[in-house]
């Protein structure tokens, strides 16, 4: 397969850590220290199908690809609209996908690079030819604003990427899931409420998170996957020209380079920016490489993702 274009979105409201200094016991001094994170853009006016829509578009005339052409759309997302219709079923109603399958997964941080696998996997099948995949998320609403452990750390957006099955770029590709240790990043969902077993009315889940199993999870796994993809590429860790991994903290992001013996400038980062955006976060990050000319034909890529499942995944491209 090949990436033909990507497209990214963002909300408007930039949202800066002192901004957040005014509604909690937080400091720009903290967060930044702790996580790298200087300001997340939060969605005001915005939904998660308006950002994905947003992306989608972009990505598909960056690729000069109509949506009539795209046969499979799968959007990975924690934080859609509707628990049905999917996301990517609105999205394929936007951009007149009127041929694909649309569906959506949720690997949490780690869905693009899971939407990537499935969009490979159904393209060795024969019977797919162009896809778009996106990673789309409105995160702010699932947080607990009063919990500072965890709001400060999340944001919203969209990146997306039209595929090709013709091409060779994808080298290597390999995901994971520990769900032994899942509860340690987790949002409910509506609890068993009916008839025969009447609960009265419900509030809503908010995201809970044990941060330090998180950040040991993410060092643990992340240099292993990378390492088995690039082994299985036959390329050296040298000759990758940039790591562009799932952007949930500079710490871990760091450990990592630590472990894998790189320097960090192959490390390109965008959570200053944007926070923590799961699912978006690759995309958006390599939307923003392309634009910047930092990837180039011929260059070898690392992509990777980690966060709620727990899962993991990791591919290697040659762009
Ligand atoms: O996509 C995957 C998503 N998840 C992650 O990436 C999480 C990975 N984990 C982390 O990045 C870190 O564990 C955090 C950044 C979440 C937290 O850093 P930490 O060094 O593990 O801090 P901690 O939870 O041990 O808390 C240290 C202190 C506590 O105060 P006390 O008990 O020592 O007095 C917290 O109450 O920091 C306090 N604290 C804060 N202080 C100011 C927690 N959140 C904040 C905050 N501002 N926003």
């Amino acid at each position: 397969m090949k990436i033909l274009g990507i497209g990214s979105a963002l909300p408007k409201k930039v949202v800066s850590n002192d901004d957040l200094a005014e509604y909690m016991d937080t400091s720009d001094e903290w967060i930044r220290e702790r996580t790298g994170i200087v300001n997340r853009h939060i969605a005001v006016d915005e939904t998660t199908t308006s950002l994905s829509v947003e992306a989608v578009k972009r990505a598909l005339a960056a690729a000069k690809v109509s949506g009539e052409e795209i046969d499979l759309i799968i959007a990975a997302t924690v934080s859609s609209d509707y628990i049905y219709p999917t996301l990517s079923c609105e999205v394929q109603a936007a951009i007149g996908a009127k041929n694909a399958t649309a569906f959506d997964i949720g690997a949490g941080c780690s869905g693009f690079l899971f939407a990537l696998g499935t969009a490979d996997g159904y393209f060795r099948t024969g019977r797919y030819k162009k896809a778009v995949i996106l990673g789309a998320e409105t995160l702010s609403k699932m947080m607990d604003w009063t919990d500072r452990s965890t709001c400060v750390l999340f944001g919203d957006g969209a990146g997306a990427a039209v595929l090709s099955a013709e091409g060779e770029q994808l080298k290597a590709m390999t995901q994971g899931s520990n769900g032994f240790e899942g509860m340690v990043l987790k949002c409910n969902n509506r609890p068993v409420n009916n008839l025969f077993r009447p609960l009265g009315p419900q509030t809503y889940s908010f995201t809970e998170m044990n941060g330090q199993a998180v950040y040991k999870f993410a060092v643990r796994t992340v240099p292993g996957a990378i390492t088995k993809v690039l082994e299985e590429a036959h390329m050296s860790v040298d000759e990758v020209k940039l790591f562009v991994l799932h952007q949930a903290n500079k710490r871990i992001i760091e450990a990592v380079a630590k472990r894998l013996g790189q320097s960090m400038d192959k490390f390109p980062t965008n959570m200053e920016k944007c926070g923590n955006i799961s699912a978006a976060s690759v995309p958006t990050l390599l939307d923003q490489l392309l634009e910047e000319g930092r990837i180039q034909a011929g260059d070898k890529i690392v992509l990777a993702g980690f966060g709620a499942g727990l899962t993991w995944g990791a591919c290697a491209l040659e762009w």
